[in-house]
């Protein structure tokens, strides 16, 4: 077996999905707002052009992807973003965004070299590590600070470390925090990446969640050497299709399809049609945001009136939130667990994440309602056993 995989932990969900799967069997209501897998309906256009998409002969789909699927994403991108996309060259569709963010540093590391670290922030979505270490990089982590707005400063790490730097992950709207970075940030890192020769890779799949300002893309900054990872499985609703994109630099991008033939990670055509028609509409994201917006609305009334501390969620469906009562993240995790309410304790996000614990607005907004009532019963007990 592979050492690498040996080594490994389980997945940090998994240890979750167990405890879900033995309060089910008991009957128990629960309140998941563990994993980030919404449940609101895709809209009906997408799954009618997919349906409609399935042929009687299905063969197989091409890495390099659908022309007019590259084409609605160039003019999404212009739409949003203002930035022109070649959609022949700076673009490739991909199976959802975890693939390609696994695979990108199999393609761009050389275990050879001196120059193989891969920085990541600490909390952060755990495939940044795992596709370093699968690519025999140096996974290298900087602990993201309440106090720093849980931005990734490549600025504060030592210039030794910077230049054996191949990749840095950015990943702003952040999982698990929710925090968000201005344009300013991201053209701040990139004239560091600059310098040291980094691929400054930003993972940007919560970008089209947000409540205030429309966040911004690295790709606004510049594209040499940058890469972007888009999805339209929390912008669309669309988790269960695997359907995102990889774009930037065109030495980057076509390297990268070059490679991806042999990972066979080309999306299903008629998924890819379906993906062709949500990339062109804006209402049913509009409408997925003011849902998601009504339950960030429950939970931020609910937190304060607990007296939480948490980060003010800007965009993402996240809430980061100090572990009360001087517990660890998971005791607490565990405690609210008896009750039916699954969240995900900080420590699973990597060592950063200690003191904290992450909520996905994933429930309905009735059972929002309804998990708030429950949760205050469950932080009563505690304060009782306490006195
Ligand atoms: C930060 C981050 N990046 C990437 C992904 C992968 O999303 P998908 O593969 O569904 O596009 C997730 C999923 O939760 C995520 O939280």
């Amino acid at each position: 077996m592979n050492s690498v995989l040996r080594n490994m932990k389980p997945y940090p969900m998994d240890e979750l999905v167990k405890a879900k799967e033995l309060l089910k069997k008991d009957g128990k209501k629960i309140y998941d707002f563990g994993t980030g897998d919404p449940k609101e309906p895709t809209a009906p256009f997408i799954r009618e052009a997919v349906k409609t998409a399935i042929p009687e002969v299905s063969q197989y789909p091409t890495v390099k992807g659908r022309k007019d699927l590259r084409e609605a994403i160039s003019s999404w991108f212009k739409r949003r973003f203002d930035v022109e996309l070649d959609s022949e060259k700076e673009i490739i569709p991909s199976a959802g965004s975890k693939e390609a963010i696994f695979h990108f540093p199999l393609v761009f590391i050389d275990a050879d070299s001196d120059k193989k670290r891969v920085i990541f922030g600490t909390p952060a979505y755990p495939v940044y590590e795992r596709g370093t270490l699968f690519a025999q990089g140096i996974p290298t982590s900087y602990t993201l600070k309440y106090e720093e707005g849980f931005l990734l400063r490549l600025d504060k790490m030592p210039e030794e470390i910077l230049k054996e730097t191949k990749i840095v992950w950015l990943n702003y709207p952040h999982n698990p925090t929710g925090a968000t970075a201005p344009l300013s940030y991201f053209e701040d890192m990139y004239q560091i990446c600059r310098e040291y020769d980094i691929i400054m890779c930003s993972d940007e799949c919560y970008t089209e969640i947000y409540f205030e300002e429309k966040p911004p893309s690295a790709l606004q900054v510049g594209k040499e050497n940058v890469v972007v990872f888009h999805s339209l499985s929390k912008r669309s609703g669309m988790t269960g299709y695997r359907s995102g994109f990889v774009a930037g630099d065109s030495r980057i991008i076509q390297e990268y399809l070059r490679f991806r033939s042999s990972f066979g990670v080309g999306s299903p055509d008629f998924i890819q049609v379906g993906a062709r028609e949500a990339w062109k509409d804006e209402s049913h994201v509009e409408e997925r945001r003011l849902i998601f917006r009504k339950k960030k609305e429950i939970f931020e009334k609910f937190f304060k009136e607990e007296g939480f501390e948490f980060l003010d969620v800007k965009a993402s469906f996240y809430f980061w939130v100090k572990v009360p009562f001087g517990l660890t993240s998971k005791d607490y995790a565990f405690h609210l667990l008896k009750y039916g309410i699954v969240v995900s304790p900080g420590e699973f996000f990597g060592s950063g994440g200690e003191g904290f614990f992450r909520i996905a607005l994933v429930p309905s907004v009735d059972e929002c309602e309804e998990a708030v009532s429950v949760w205050r019963e469950a932080n009563r007990e505690i304060a009782r056993r306490r006195s």
